[in-house]
């Protein structure tokens, strides 16, 4: 039955104003548990990656044997932190030029404006990007076109006769080009 200030319990009796307000509180509370409870994972996962340190890893890209002085050439690798499920996304390539005995740069595949990868023109000693007209001198730097920034280097090492590439995320910022 409801009473002249409309506050019934289940059982029929009348509830206090003080009560009412503790479940007013203790409601509240509640729902705002619930609501971090749910909160929380999904913050998470939208933040997380922010604060992620990028695995960096060395990956053989072949013998020093199978490079010429001078020449650029496509070398491909696995991804530094492939997902479970990326299957041939995983895959992923860089240019490298063997300038001397002893010495290699690389060059990361992606341009510097959309991520699109880039070809090495040999007949030009220019990178080209296909996707909108970006153009790249054979050290990197831009030569034409809308990429911001010089196509950024990965660290090269010789060991035990093989050449590593010291694989990265994807460089659309916050690569340093050396
Ligand atoms: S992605 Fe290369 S020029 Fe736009």
């Amino acid at each position: 039955m409801v009473n002249e200030i409309g506050s019934v319990s289940q059982t029929g009796e009348q509830l206090s104003p003080e009560r009412r307000a503790f479940l007013a509180r203790l409601s509240i509370v509640l729902a705002s548990v619930s609501a971090l409870i749910v909160a929380i994972p999904v913050v998470g996962f939208i933040l997380g990656p922010l604060f992620e340190k990028l695995p960096r890893v060395w990956r053989r890209v072949g013998a020093l044997d199978d490079f010429k002085v001078g020449e650029t050439v496509k070398v491909d690798f696995v991804d530094p932190s492939p997902l479970a499920w990326a299957g041939v996304t995983a895959e992923t390539a860089a240019w490298l030029r063997r300038t001397d005995q002893n010495t290699f740069i690389a060059f990361s595949l992606h341009c510097t404006h959309l991520g699109c990868p880039v070809r090495w023109i040999d007949t030009a000693d220019l990178f080209l990007c296909p996707c909108h007209g970006g153009v790249f001198y054979a050290d990197g730097r831009v030569a034409a076109g809308p990429p911001p920034r010089p196509l950024p280097r990965l660290p090269v090492r010789v060991r035990g006769g093989q050449v590593e590439i010291l694989a990265s995320a994807v460089p659309l910022s916050g690569w340093s080009s050396r």
